[in-house]
């Protein structure tokens, strides 16, 4: 299903709705969350329908997508400290049911992610991202679409595009340990936000355009359980 609305506060507010419900039906969802600026709004409408609901979601889990390596926890660039100042504090949700990969480099992260995600049951809605490159996590083209969580060279193009976050582009790091495409296609339910002109190309080629590992979003054609919020400036380019 693809929700358009020119207006990103409709969107998150939509997105919400769907994990809202998510929570209501299972009070132990699982919801993979999304690092970034997209979702950003999707977050504050979250919280704000779970505060006017008084939704109890004490027993909440969470998987972030990804992690950069090396980089502390406690640095304000990791995506542990992004996830729990854009996300879990924002929606309310109990930071100690809140996983991320481990960034430390630890060779046996990537299996126990999956292995965690699995002993959960499995991800009930995963929050997505697009980035320009059609990458979702940090899955860059040309990652094999069953890949598990592994660690991957960011593209120059993400680098650069991350470079916002750091004094310099110098600073982001160069590698990232992400839910593999295999990982994320399991999730029961996708909900993926995009808006912005700079994301109107991978949209269009992640819906429109054929299924390939070269545009790692296209794979999502595949899975039977997929909802796309796209602002209209992001809309632009499909048919
Ligand atoms: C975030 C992630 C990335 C972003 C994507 C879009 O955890 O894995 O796939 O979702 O790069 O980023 P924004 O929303 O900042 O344009």
């Amino acid at each position: 299903q693809i929700h358009i609305s020119p207006d990103a506060e409709v969107l998150g507010d939509a997105l919400a709705q769907r994990i809202v419900a998510a929570i209501q039906a299972k009070p132990e969802a699982v919801i993979g969350l999304a690092t970034g600026s997209s979702p950003l709004v999707a977050y504050e409408a979250w919280g704000r329908r779970a505060a006017q609901l008084g939704l109890d979601q004490s027993r909440v889990r969470g998987f972030a997508l990804d992690e950069y390596i090396g980089l502390s926890p406690e640095d304000p660039r990791s995506y542990h400290s992004v996830i729990r100042h854009d996300a879990v504090d924002v929606v309310g949700l109990d930071p100690r049911l809140v996983r991320v990969p481990n960034g430390g480099g630890a060779a046996s992260a990537a299996d126990e992610y999956d292995v965690a995600i699995r002993e959960a049951g499995g991800i009930d809605v995963q929050i997505l991202g697009l980035g320009r490159n059609g990458h979702i996590g940090f899955n860059e083209p040309g990652t094999a679409a069953d890949s598990r969580t592994h660690v991957i060279d960011l593209t120059a193009e993400t680098i650069a595009d991350n470079a916002r976050f750091f004094s310099s582009s110098a600073e982001v790091p160069t590698t990232a340990i992400t839910q593999g495409l295999g990982t994320i296609l399991e999730a029961r339910e996708l909900v993926v936000i995009a808006t912005g002109s700079a994301k109107a190309a991978a949209v269009a080629a992640a819906l429109e355009g054929p299924v390939t590992e070269d545009l790692p979003a296209s794979l999502l054609q595949g899975h039977p359980n997929v909802h796309w919020f796209i602002d209209d400036a992001a809309a632009t380019l499909l048919t």
